[in-house]
């Protein structure tokens, strides 16, 4: 990770530049790749996406999400494509859209499942740097910094309190509602508070975080180098503003 000589140079144009995000689930990776990908004019790739869409597709194979051994079998049948959009990535598994399958609870917690696995983790960073070759790209995920391409020009990692985060995943899973209805199976309408659905997505936040950062197999923390922003305090358009004045200044840096 550290040693060889760095593929994007300081001379480089934006255009080529690689932008990694990482951070938790819900401290706005998704929003601020989105902004900083069209303020700079950068492809925005999503790879947690990625694992979403092997984990529909193990989940749709009914094996049980703690069988490596036939998890790595079915990388060998898979294939991923993430299309950049305007708003989000358009991901195809084996030629299917299934964009619209991934934001699902249970999709969630199995793309975390099978996430941990090293032979699955090799199989998708191949796949992500793959992806990012050429460069001009905002990259989000949890080991963009660290592992995929630890030699990115801008690091940027994305935090806020485990409560506000919480926050933030309520509301935006909220926003297709069925979305809260199909995991947490309870929220009956117009119960608003204390509601059982929001408890159910903080506990499915926390064990998701838990996993994600405790895994043995590139962990989620941040790169030594990454820039840390911490998102608690902060409007999103804050963050966004922040976000842009750290990659400004290391696109400006010589
Ligand atoms: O970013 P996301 O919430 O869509 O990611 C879903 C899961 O995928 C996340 O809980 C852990 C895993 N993931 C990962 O291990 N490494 C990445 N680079 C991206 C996601």
């Amino acid at each position: 990770m550290s040693g060889a000589a760095s593929p994007i140079r300081s001379t480089e144009s934006p255009r080529n530049t690689i932008v990694a995000i990482d951070g938790p689930a819900g401290a706005g990776k998704s929003t601020l790749a989105r902004h900083l990908a069209r303020h700079f004019g950068l492809l925005n790739l999503e790879t947690g996406a990625m694992y979403r869409a092997f984990a529909l597709k193990a989940l749709r194979a009914g094996i049980p999400l703690d069988d490596s051994r036939t998890l790595e079998r079915l990388t060998a049948e898979t294939t991923i494509r993430l299309e950049p959009g305007d708003e989000e990535n358009r991901v195809l598994l084996d030629g299917e859209d299934v964009t619209g399958f991934l934001r699902n609870p249970s999709i969630t917690d199995a793309a975390s499942r099978v996430s941990v696995f090293p032979a699955i983790r090799s199989w998708m960073v191949g796949l992500q740097q793959k992806l990012g070759a050429r460069g001009g790209i905002v990259m989000e995920g949890r080991d963009i910094g660290t592992v995929v391409f630890p030699h990115a020009r801008v690091k940027i990692f994305l935090d806020a309190a485990p409560e506000v985060r919480g926050q933030r995943r309520f509301e935006q899973l909220g926003q297709s509602g069925s979305d809260v209805t199909t995991t947490a199976e309870m929220a009956s309408p117009g119960d608003n508070s204390p509601s059982p659905a929001r408890e159910e997505i903080l506990r499915e936040l926390y064990a998701r975080d838990e996993r994600d950062r405790n895994r043995a197999d590139s962990p989620l923390r941040p790169a030594p180098d990454a820039v840390l922003l911490d998102s608690t305090a902060m409007s999103l358009e804050e963050a966004v503003r922040a976000a842009i004045a750290i990659v400004a200044a290391k696109l400006a840096a010589p």
